[in-house]
């Protein structure tokens, strides 16, 4: 790479600012609506176990793939792996431009439906400061009033991509370091306190015993599929998010220990969000299981008739709105990284343009605008992505990691160990040649409902219900 290339395209400051980005990548809507609902709806412990599982033996060794391409490759997601796939030679070139261009498109496509969802963050935080005079906080309807209200929806997703579009046109470290490292650490204190105030007005001892005393008879295969299946969307993996920001990190020499914590911290703000969620859950006496309608209908229920409860409510929804911005952000950079490397547009247009390309979808999405007759486009798009993109895009880069890519550049990050890195190099390896491939293929052939004759009588969630963002269907309580 050309000496110009490396000092016009931006870079992390510091391995905290680039760990707090690739944090708030991971730790999303994802963390603190998706887990809870679905740990409820299996059961609790045994599903968090194996939850723990699917994240060390699937996760971890993709996110260090993905660091590590994006590191050595020095690009977006095409360029890099087309750089290190070189030896390849067309076989290389034809994969990276398969796997980039599925990437960046889904990137794309899911910011366009995860903004309305955060568009609706943004609404319960407005809501819960005060700021919505007309709607009453608290009310069981709100939400499906809201879902139904076109304008609202709409004006929602336009403020929360506005955000989004200025934090990426500031660039790496102006825009994305700065506001993850300011965020990040908030969240943290934010759910600490939270979970003092449960501790405080009860509920904590079910929580915990809920959510981590296995009850193994629980456990169904569906669970396990659904736990593997959302380890990934956690952890940001599969369209080439972590290869984009592993790509603006100036060394290589923390990639293992920042792939262990990333996981480990998306994975604490999880559990977090789980406790503080279910011991409010327990504390209003109602089931576990509430389903998707968890954050945006149970809570605000419970919340306005506990002690300070108004306040609570307005810190946690912010705290909602930071974890999907900073979310939101890494992938709109993941399609602007592929425009400025690849055809060299400033990032002020990739961003402007791309951001409003997407915001025209969103709005599509927030309009209700049908894909099907019964499927709008804003679960379709979450089906698609979520069960079919994501998965593959994370089959095509375990393969590219473990086959494709030089040793050299794909056992770099271990070679850094102070003791035993050929060991532990030798086992992702490994895990990223055959147990990932293999895994992602059964949860690919899970969502596509090939073991549906297998698995019935024993799926708790319906499979139109599977997208990750789904909207709430059922009421809640
Ligand atoms: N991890 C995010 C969450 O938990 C969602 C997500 C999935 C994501 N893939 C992504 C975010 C890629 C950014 C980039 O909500």
């Amino acid at each position: 790479m050309s000496e110009g290339t490396t000092t016009t395209r931006g870079s992390f400051a510091s391995n905290f600012g680039f760990m707090m980005a690739a944090v708030g990548s991971a730790v999303g809507l994802g963390n603190i609506w998706k887990f809870p609902y679905i740990t409820g709806e299996y059961g609790g412990g045994a599903f968090v176990l194996v939850y723990l599982v699917c994240i060390t033996m699937v996760g971890l060794p993709l996110m260090y793939a993905e660091l590590i391409i994006g590191r050595r490759g020095g690009s977006d997601i095409l360029g890099a792996l087309r750089k290190l796939t070189q030896s390849k030679g067309a076989l290389g070139t034809a994969f990276s431009y398969l796997t980039g261009l599925m990437a960046v498109l889904s990137a794309f496509l899911m910011l366009a439906f995860y903004s309305v969802v955060a568009g609706w963050a943004v609404y319960f935080f407005l809501l819960s400061v005060g700021l919505i005079p007309a709607v009453e906080f608290g009310n069981a309807t709100v939400f499906d009033e809201l879902a139904a209200n076109a304008r609202t929806s709409a004006i929602c997703h336009t403020v929360f991509m506005l955000m989004t579009i200025g934090v990426v046109t500031l660039g790496v470290h102006r825009g994305i370091e700065f506001l993850c490292k300011t965020l990040m650490p908030l969240l943290f204190v934010i759910l600490t306190a939270m979970l003092g105030y449960v501790a405080y007005t009860g509920g904590l001892d079910q929580s915990l015993s809920f959510l981590f005393r296995p009850d193994f008879s629980k456990l169904t295969s569906s669970a396990v599929l659904e736990a593997l299946g959302h380890a990934f969307f956690t952890l940001s993996l599969g369209m080439g998010a972590m290869v984009t920001y592993g790509s603006y990190l100036k060394e290589e020499g923390r990639v293992i220990r920042d792939s262990v914590a990333i996981a480990a911290l998306d994975t604490i703000v999880a559990l977090l969000a789980g406790t503080v969620i279910f011991a409010v859950v327990f504390q209003g006496d109602l089931e576990p299981s509430a389903g998707p309608g968890l954050l945006f209908q149970t809570l605000p229920e419970l919340f306005v008739n506990m002690p300070g409860g108004r306040f609570v409510a307005c810190v946690f929804f912010g705290l909602v709105v930071f974890a999907a911005w900073s979310s939101a952000i890494s992938l709109l950079e993941v399609v602007v990284a592929y425009f400025v490397d690849e055809w060299k547009w400033p990032r002020f247009v990739a961003a402007g343009g791309i951001g409003a390309g997407i915001w025209a979808l969103g709005l599509a999405c927030a309009m209700g605008v049908m894909m099907t007759q019964d499927t709008t486009l804003q679960d379709g798009l979450d089906d698609i992505v979520s069960r079919y993109m994501l998965p593959i895009g994370g089959l095509l880069i375990a393969i590219a990691a473990g086959w494709l890519v030089l040793p050299e550049d794909g056992l770099s990050g271990f070679r850094h160990m102070v003791k035993g890195g050929a060991v532990f190099g030798g086992i992702w390896q490994f895990l990223i040649r055959f147990v990932t491939p293999i895994m992602v293929t059964i949860v690919l052939l899970w969502q596509m409902g090939l073991f549906d004759a297998w698995l019935k009588g024993e799926t708790p969630a319906p499979p139109a219900e599977k997208g990750e963002l789904a909207a709430p269907k059922e009421p809640a309580g």
